[in-house]
């Protein structure tokens, strides 16, 4: 499926079709880049997410989990460095006066693969050697920046006083709350605090779905460490990072691979970054995750703006300090969409075709199906209710009785789920058995009502 040209439109199509991701306020004509998660695309998300806390958090030791406002005082993005340095180049059609991020322009023309690092002048001077147009080809004005902050007023007044931001990058958090975490959970360096929160930028350019958009969710781990043992924990994490994708997650190798940022290229916060790219099958590879050295760039930064002491006394060494921070910080919708890239599947043709989703058992929304065979048959209803019943107290099950079982096979495939049974009258009159079918190999046995629960668990290890 990674060497088609549509699938991003296949995916767009079935997110929508079967519940997983709708544009939001849709009724309004939508509103650029927004989108909500319908019924399934909320369970996939809290298994993704049950899936990420797992790995990061609950199978650690060194790592604990907080959740943070969206709201935060506004020196906090002063002394973050989101004010002065958070900013994109963009540059603007002359004609129709739309806005664009000029080092897409840049990357676009095949000019350059990464056109971030990049300051205005060398964008002009880019810009004017390669001619490059407006995407409806009309001329462009000089490059300029562009503060991706999303700026709102607090309180019954609107002005200076009450500004507020929300988060740029959901992290901020784990800082200024650094402190409180440590003392009240006695920890000692080296240890991680995680969070899964909301983050919101002004992009000038949203596209491509769920890749790019103005509110998103971004899952850290910030692991605070002494400086020198920095480069070692850099190292484990990216480790972290890879096992994640390859082993939890089960993204083929050859769909994943690191890039590192150029010198140019990096956050005003990095010393050193690299970025997990995945393989969107006809946008090539894209970055899902950035591993980022952030040194003490940002507790120095918010002991200077605060006033306040945040460093860490190594009672054994009699020594104080601000420690290194190695920050992990992977988006959740370029996840949540590369898990829909990743286990796409199409095969047979005509009316023998099927679309499925081979997701790994932990993230599929729903484990099994249960279907009567026959809806106007009282007895075999009954009885694939009372399986549905029993299997609801340990997996998350649904129940289907529309149309033939072809269908809801055809239906339950695209959604993701690896069982199916269907309760008939040999079930009923036979031998008490019901056929379990399998989502990946279409394989049908039959199994014991009495042995469903520990068939069906063995089966989704
Ligand atoms: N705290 C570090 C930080 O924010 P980043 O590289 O700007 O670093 C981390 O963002 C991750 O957040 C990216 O790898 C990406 O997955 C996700 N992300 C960033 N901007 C996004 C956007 N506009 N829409 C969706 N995801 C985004």
């Amino acid at each position: 499926m990674h060497e088609q040209n549509n699938l991003m439109e296949k995916i767009v199509s079935l997110c929508k079709r079967r519940g997983f991701v709708y544009p939001s306020s849709e009724i309004y004509g939508g509103f650029a880049a927004t989108y909500d998660f319908g019924p399934l695309g909320f369970l996939l998300k809290k298994n993704i997410e049950k899936a990420w806390r797992k790995w990061n958090v609950e199978m650690r030791d060194d790592v604990v989990e907080i959740e943070g406002a969206i709201f935060m005082h506004p020196k906090v993005w002063e002394a973050s460095g989101h004010i002065g340095g958070f900013a994109d180049t963009l540059v603007e059609d002359l004609v129709n006066h739309k806005r664009f991020r000029a080092d897409h322009l840049i990357e676009e023309a095949g000019i350059m693969e990464n056109a971030g690092g990049l300051s205005l002048e060398q964008t002009d001077e880019l810009m004017a050697k390669h001619e490059i147009k407006s995407p409806d080809g009309n001329p462009l004005s000089k490059a300029k920046k562009f503060n991706q902050l999303v700026k709102t007023h607090l309180g019954p007044i609107e002005d200076d006083s009450t500004v507020a931001y929300l988060k740029g990058e959901s992290c901020q958090n784990i800082y200024v709350d650094w402190k409180n975490v440590l003392e009240t959970t006695r920890r000692k360096l080296p240890f991680g605090i995680a969070q899964i929160g909301k983050a919101f930028r002004n992009e000038i350019t949203v596209k491509n779905f769920l890749f790019r958009t103005r509110e998103f969710e971004q899952m850290d781990v910030q692991y605070f460490c002494r400086p020198e043992d920095s480069p070692k924990c850099y190292q484990e994490w990216k480790q972290n990072r890879w096992d994640f994708y390859t082993q939890l997650m089960k993204f083929d190798v050859s769909h994943i691979r690191w890039r590192q940022h150029a010198q140019d290229e990096k956050a005003f916060y990095a010393t050193d970054a690299w970025d997990v790219e995945f393989k969107f099958a006809e946008l090539g590879f894209r970055e899902i995750e950035g591993v980022h050295d952030r040194g003490s760039y940002d507790l120095d930064q918010h002991s200077k703006f605060s006033g306040q002491d945040l460093r860490y006394f190594d009672v054994e060494k009699n020594e104080k300090f601000n420690p290194y921070v190695v920050e992990c910080s992977g988006g959740f919708g370029r996840l949540f969409l590369a898990t829909l890239f990743e286990f796409y599947r199409e095969e047979g043709e005509g009316d023998e075709k099927r679309v499925y989703l081979s997701l790994p058992a932990s993230l599929a929304p729903y484990k099994v199906a249960v279907f009567p065979l026959l809806k106007n048959k009282p007895e075999l209803v009954g009885k694939a209710r009372e399986i549905y019943n029993i299997l609801r107290k340990d997996f998350s099950v649904a129940w289907d009785d529309r149309g033939n079982v072809g269908k809801r096979y055809y239906s339950q495939d695209e959604i993701g789920t690896p069982f199916c049974i269907t309760v008939d009258f040999e079930t009923i009159e036979g031998d008490g058995t019901v056929t379990v079918r399998n989502r990946d190999t279409k394989e049908q046995p039959r199994v014991k009502i009495e042995d469903l629960v520990e068939y069906i668990t063995k089966q989704l290890q």
